[in-house]
């Protein structure tokens, strides 16, 4: 197997890898940068963002951090951290025009300034889009392009992390696979960048990519994890399966910001039974409330009714949600549009401060995969950009003034041959596993549920028998998304409240002090 050393190794190329990688150059152009993507170089959660980023703006009267820390509190129920918060409220402003620097825009009005939009549970117009709705494939766009102009950022597509090199707790770097061959990729820093775990779920949002590997790898590495029961789920996905991308398009927040009403077939609006906000309440009373009432009424979706927008506006301000929707079919600005929940996001992650540090020395971890105490229980909507950039950021700052305890000797790693699982078999794990967990560990969990979940991901997990070595990255995600089910599951068994996400029918309760929860390597699973 060959071995490579680099100074930084970036896993991933969603916003946090590109921002971080950008950075780090800036800051020490000299540095021989490596960023690794599972998938195609862009292909992230971040690229399929469409409300936008949160910003408070200096320039914005209405606004202000001590009201974003406010709203932020509100839905994080108890969980958020104030210092994290505030934190990265405070910098939001010059990371904006930091951005910019490296050819980010965002949208503006006539007179070249800001427009802002407003999603649920945020108290003011404080949101940035591009594109209209377009804003992380915009921001993206920008951010890939910065990047491949950097000859000392070497781009690494199609290439899976297969486990982090950890000694004496300081990582020494990474074990990839190509699907043809193995390597050690030595570095003096492993920054994880890694994305979400949204294809653990049948219904989901999220890309293909987004197995949960960065929280997978971690905890067998020994990293500390926090709050791994948190999964939040978007109320508004298109109620529509898209097989080409094994997920759910995004109807945005932002829709319902401009003031588009959830109902029923017949047009009746029932968000006023669930909370005096409606289709503005926290995320998650949202998801519930689209959950009961399918339930209720034994339907496969509820509706989003877009057309009380304006047709111009709505063209205007939505073109990617209606050219998606005119493709199967749906006129937004005439139809009702069918949506229901997905799984959206992960709040949970591996714990960190804002500097990136985890656990293990040398290892580092910003954006989704990361728990720096900003979400809380429940996400505040296109606070995650703002996470990924103010964390990339202050990443970069923090490495550029370190002395490193750079690793002296490393042991290669030599992985055996294994027999490949048959596709169908390999195909029919995953749809199992997925399965379970909309069934049993999705909007409502209890106790019943968790466990008949907690049993079917430990028999797929005996029956694929895979622990360590597999023969195809297809492969390694499964083993990734079975340790990371479990991780869920047993967190939420653990969880005997409802709190944000986190909603037990046998627990309905919300303790009155907030505890995070926190896994390590020793915790036995099944
Ligand atoms: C949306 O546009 O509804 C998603 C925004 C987010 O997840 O923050």
């Amino acid at each position: 197997m060959k071995n490579t050393h680099y100074d930084t190794t970036i896993i991933g190329s969603g916003i946090s890898g590109l921002y971080t990688a950008l950075k780090l150059n800036e800051l020490n152009p000299e540095s021989k940068i490596l960023l690794i993507t599972k998938d195609k170089f862009g292909e992230s959660n971040s690229y399929y963002a469409q409300g936008g980023m949160v910003a408070v703006l200096h320039s914005n009267k209405n606004d202000s951090v001590e009201c974003h820390v406010k709203d932020t509190l509100v839905a994080g129920a108890g969980l958020s951290e104030k210092d994290s918060v505030e934190f990265i409220s405070e910098n939001s402003d010059s990371v904006v025009k930091d951005l910019l620097k490296f050819g980010v825009n965002f949208d503006r009005d006539e007179n070249g300034n800001f427009t802002l939009t407003k999603e649920a549970a945020h108290s003011v117009r404080r949101i940035l889009h591009s594109g209209g709705d377009a804003t992380g494939r915009e921001m993206e766009k920008a951010l890939m392009h910065a990047v491949k102009k950097v000859p000392d950022i070497e781009i690494k597509e199609n290439t899976a992390i297969v486990d982090l090199v950890v000694k004496d707790n300081i990582c020494e770097g990474v074990v990839t696979f190509d699907n043809s061959k193995y390597e050690q990729i030595i570095s003096d820093v492993t920054i994880l960048a890694s994305g979400g775990i949204g294809q653990l779920y049948k219904y989901t949002t999220n890309p293909q990519c987004a197995t949960g590997d960065g929280f997978s790898i971690c905890y067998r590495a020994g990293a500390v994890l926090r709050d791994m029961e948190f999964v939040q789920f978007h109320p508004t996905a298109l109620a529509i399966d898209d097989p080409e991308h094994h997920n759910r398009f995004l109807i945005s927040e932002a829709v319902r910001g401009e003031g588009a009403k959830l109902c029923l077939k017949d047009g009746t609006e029932y968000m006023i039974k669930y909370d005096p906000r409606k289709e503005l309440a926290p995320r998650d009373i949202v998801a519930r409330a689209n959950y009961t009432e399918m339930q209720k009424n034994k339907i496969d979706n509820v509706y989003l009714n877009a057309t009380v927008i304006g047709k111009e506006k709505l063209l205007k301000r939505f073109p990617t949600i209606n050219q998606k929707c005119a493709s199967y079919g749906i006129d937004i600005t005439h139809d009702y549009t069918p949506v229901a929940p997905a799984a959206h996001y992960f709040m949970g992650g591996v714990k960190t401060n804002f500097n990136g540090e985890t656990s293990i020395k040398n290892l580092y971890a910003v954006g989704e995969v990361s728990s720096t105490g900003l979400h809380g229980a429940n996400r505040l909507a296109s606070n995650s950009i703002l996470e990924c950039v103010v964390c990339a950021y202050e990443t970069a700052q923090h490495l550029n003034n370190k002395d490193y305890t750079k690793s002296e000797t490393v042991e290669m790693y030599e992985p055996a041959n294994v027999q490949k699982t048959e596709e169908k078999v390999l195909q029919s794990f995953k749809q199992r596993l997925k399965d379970t967990m909309w069934n049993n560990v999705g909007i409502f969990r209890d106790e019943k549920s968790l466990t008949t979940a907690l049993n079917d991901v430990c028999e797929i997990e005996k029956e694929f028998n895979k622990p360590d070595i597999c023969a195809s990255i297809e492969e390694y995600e499964l083993r990734n998304m079975i340790t990371v089910a479990k991780l869920i599951i047993q967190s939420a068994l653990n969880r005997k409240e409802s709190r944000g996400a986190h909603y037990r029918t046998d627990y309905l309760q919300t303790d009155k002090v907030p505890r995070h929860s926190e896994v390590k390597k020793e915790m036995v699973l099944c």
